[in-house]
């Protein structure tokens, strides 16, 4: 991401660079070039003059610099400024030597530098040099000499020479070709030579001792104007200055130039030497561009006297008229040259921007779609996200669900193992006690535990059953099997059962020849799973049946389980094969494996079982005819033998066992305990144990509030897992009536967290006994609670005059002998006043009346009637 920022941030800074760099550009050459020039020196005027123009003709150049270093007229200082230009690496340098000789050597070295090298005015010894341009300095002696001749006539005449610097070309030139037209003449004679150094001072003394001497003199050559107007100061002095003509050179037009010189009549005449400046950078740039240049360059001069020196100097002036015409028009230019760079300049970078601000929105248009399309795709992986999310939770819910269907699994097989352990442990109690070893007990205590065991046995194998199933290591051994005669088998095992409940049991098919290929084993297990099941949910009276179809055009046939019973929620439907699953309603004892298995079971014989339940429950087994469908390995031939563990030793005869009333004439106390228990084991157990001493009556669960209130027990024992409602629920009925409330309920059951206990405590019971239980604790609890009851009635009647009802009476019982109370005091002097009449303002029978009251107080009414009045005799 970052990666990408940087390069859209680096992408836009080189567009603006470039943009910038293209917008900017002024049509100049980038890179700028430098004359040095090595001046002999800056004071006089013909070097300033030549300065200026140089600065002139450079102007017209933006991309040439030029730097003018002054000799100061010294060899030593333009020497120091040679090598100064040289280690610089000007481009190119111009020199005017002060002398030739001494300056050679150093534009030899420049040379071999690489820098060429303009010589200009005065020469060098020699030619080795890149070019030279200058005044013709032999051409200035000449038309000096040529004029001298030509004004002075036949006569004899004297000329006097000043020279210039020497060692200097110029003042060799001057001098010998000057020298050499002079000599030829008869008449003209130079008498004499002064070495100047081309300033005026340098000549005055000089001249002036030797005009003293010699004062016939007609002309005097002064190789410049400076040192010409120094003779003229010499010969003012000497008042010669009518008798002698001076020439001198440079013709500069200026203020004190040659021109101005000759006008004043103070110069006879002068030669135009001209300084060469503009020439000589126009040389030095047609050399920077290599060009092929002349290698000596000789500038014209002529001579100036009273006849054309107005037109010279007024041609010289129309030149710098126009030469600063032409600066004005470079400055103008060089103005219009910038505003328009400027505006050249603005209009670039205007449209510089303008062209980033186009790729901006380009860009930006461009990543607008990039986003809408990254948003997109964000969205799809969003929506996959969420599915998957959704698909997680649903996953984890099933898991949870799994998990605490597993949980709910182990609590409710521990919860089954529970009983049986109970009732193996009590028959091994009960057979250690010496009085429990009477024939007739022994044999029902082996029964107990034997069935009890088996059922053990029974819940083991489903348990090794279903891992098998899970770790997919059943292998079925299918054989053929004669339809009937096997289900009659099982028929056979559940018809006892059938007939003590009035179940009406039937076993039909449309084929009694019908043989299919079964695993006899597993086959069985199904039919005893589904006919457990359908007798522990099938009411006392109900219908079961098993029906087989042979569907004879088919290759397939049905087994139908059907029964009356309660029957399976249609929520439940969908997943009642699933393992660990118990139907909602279902309160009885089960594991949650025996479906799961007997579909699996089906499922190895290739068959579907399917359920439906409306008014009962109907399962419909569909198995395969022929062996087809199954694979070689998985039918056997060999008659397999069926696990007889199933199979329930039944050697007792259970008819009407409920309905019966256990009465031990011998040690009865007289009490009576009602018991209401589901379990027959557990039911035949109690009661054999407890009806030594009580009258022991027994209920399944469906009557038992119908019988407690018939009976009204002593006390009463109940279990919570019943078939109608729950043991709780029992309780608390029976605890908010009047004529029931008053027994102490014993809650025995398997479960024995405090959640259900406290559910117990709720419901108003007065003991809690988990399973596995002793039997001696129960005895005991029976008995305390039944001595409590029986301490609270003594208690009441021997003080009849100090009961308080508030405090030891619990609130329905007290609220019950109140309203009595009440109903006697109100009818009091009431003749008719009767037990009947109370039982009737009470709303219950008579007869009730008499056992509630007995069981509160263990009186009758007519008795309480009698106390009631005797105490009213004795409060009078
Ligand atoms: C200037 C000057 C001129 C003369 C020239 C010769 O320095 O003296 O007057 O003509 O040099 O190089």
């Amino acid at each position: 991401m970052l990666r990408l920022k940087l390069n859209k941030f680096f992408i836009i800074l080189i567009t603006l660079h470039i943009c910038l760099h293209y917008s900017c550009n002024t049509n100049k050459p980038t890179k700028k070039l430098t004359i040095g020039f090595a001046q002999t020196g800056i004071n006089d005027q013909w070097r300033k003059s030549m300065i200026k123009d140089m600065e002139i003709e450079v102007a017209f150049y933006p991309n040439i610099n030029l730097k003018v270093l002054d000799g100061k007229d010294d060899i030593e200082n333009q020497i120091k400024n040679l090598e100064e230009l040289i280690l610089e690496k000007v481009d190119i340098i111009i020199v005017s030597p002060v002398k030739s000789k001494p300056i050679t050597p150093y534009v030899e070295k420049a040379l071999k530098a690489g820098i060429p090298v303009l010589v200009v005015d005065r020469k060098i010894d020699g030619q080795n040099y890149t070019a030279y341009l200058g005044g013709d300095n032999e051409q200035v002696g000449v038309n000096v000499a040529n004029y001298i001749s030509s004004i002075a006539g036949n006569d004899p005449k004297k000329i006097i020479e000043i020279k210039g610097l020497k060692g200097s070309s110029p003042a060799y030139d001057r001098s010998i070709s000057f020298n050499k037209i002079i000599n030829k003449t008869n008449n003209l004679n130079v008498v004499h030579s002064i070495e100047g150094n081309w300033e005026e001072y340098s000549i005055k003394d000089s001249l002036k001792s030797f005009l003293k001497k010699e004062k016939d003199i007609n002309y005097i050559y002064a190789h410049n104007d400076r040192m010409a107007l120094g003779a003229w100061d010499v010969l003012k002095e000497l008042n010669l200055d009518n008798h002698v003509d001076i020439i001198g050179v440079d013709g500069l037009n200026e203020p004190n130039g040659g021109i101005q010189l000759v006008k004043d009549n103070i110069l006879k005449a002068t030669v135009f030497y001209p300084t060469g400046g503009h020439e000589a950078i126009k040389l030095a740039i047609e050399i920077l561009n290599g060009e092929k240049v002349n290698k000596n360059n000789t500038l014209e001069t002529i001579l100036i006297d009273s006849r054309n020196a107005d037109i010279m100097k007024h041609q010289f002036d129309k030149i710098y008229e126009h030469q600063l015409d032409i600066i004005k028009q470079q400055e103008k230019i060089k103005q219009q040259e910038d505003t328009y760079t400027e505006q050249s300049n603005t209009l670039k970078i205007v449209l510089a921007l303008f062209i980033i601000s186009m790729a901006l929105g380009i860009y930006s248009i461009y990543s607008s779609y990039n986003i809408r399309k990254k948003k997109r795709e964000l969205e799809i992986i969003n929506k996959k996200i969420t599915k998957q999310k959704k698909e997680i939770k649903k996953i984890a819910n099933e898991a949870e669900l799994s998990n605490e269907a597993k949980v709910n699994f182990f609590t409710a097989l521990s919860h089954e193992f529970k009983t049986p352990i109970t009732l193996i442990l009590s028959s091994i109690e009960s057979l250690t006690e010496k009085q429990s070893t009477y024939k007739n007990n022994l044999k029902n205590e082996i029964s107990v535990i034997f069935n009890n065991s088996k059922r053990l046995l029974r819940l083991t194998n489903q348990l090794l059953d279903f891992r098998k199933v899970e770790e997919s290591k059943f292998t079925l051994k299918a054989s053929e099997t004669n339809l009937l005669d096997f289900s009659k088998g099982i028929f056979n095992d559940f018809e006892s059962e059938a007939r003590k409940r009035n179940i009406n049991f039937t076993l039909e098919t449309n084929n009694k020849d019908l043989s299919i290929f079964i695993d006899r084993n597993l086959m069985d297990k199904v039919y005893f799973n589904l006919l457990s099941n359908a007798f522990k949910f099938t009411p006392n009276d109900g219908d079961i049946s098993i029906k087989i179809t042979d569907h004879k055009e088919r290759n397939f046939i049905n087994v139908c389980f059907k029964d009356s019973g309660i029957g399976i929620p249609s929520d439940d439907l969908n997943t009642i094969f699933n393992a660990f699953t118990i139907a909602s309603n279902n309160t009885k004892a089960s594991s949650g494996i025996g479906l799961h298995l007997s579909k699996e079971f089906i499922e190895l014989h290739k068959g579907s079982i399917d359920v439906d339940s409306k008014l009962g429950t109907e399962f419909t087994l569909k198995l395969y005819k022929g062996d087809t469908h199954l694979k070689p390995e998985e039918i056997t031939y060999q008659s397999a033998v069926i696990d007889q563990s199933i199979i329930t030793l039944d050697n007792e005869d259970d008819d009407n066992y409920f309905s019966e009333t256990s009465i031990n004439k011998n040690s009865n106390t007289g009490y009576s305990i009602l018991i209401i228990e589901d379990n027959l084991d557990l039911i035949k157990y109690l009661e054999s144990k407890l009806n030594i001493n009580y009258n022991v009556h027994l209920s399944n669960g469906i009557d038992g509030i119908e019988k407690a209130l018939e009976i009204i027990p002593d006390l009463i024992i109940c279990d919570v897992n019943l078939p109608d409602k729950d043991g709780y629920v029992i309780c608390e009925i029976l605890k908010n009536d009047l004529r029931t409330s008053h027994i102490p309920i014993i809650m025995l059951t398997v479960l024995d967290n405090e959640e259900s206990y406290l559910k117990g405590l709720h419901s108003g019971i007065d003991s809690y006994l988990t399973k596995p239980f002793s039997f001696s604790v129960l005895s005991q609890s029976i008995k305390t609670l039944i001595y409590n009851q029986e301490k609270f009635r003594y208690n009441f009647l021997h003080n009849v005059k100090d009961i308080n009802f508030k405090k030891n009476i619990a609130t329905t019982e007290q609220d019950f002998i109140l309203e009595i109370n009440e109903i006697i005091k109100k009818n009091r002097t009431n003749s008719t006043l009767s037990e009947e009449s109370i039982a009737a303002d009470l709303n219950i029978s008579k007869i009730q009346l008499n056992k509630k009251l007995n069981a509160i107080l263990g009186i009758s009414i007519s008795d309480y009637l009698q106390i009631e009045k005797d105490k009213n005799a004795l409060n009078k």
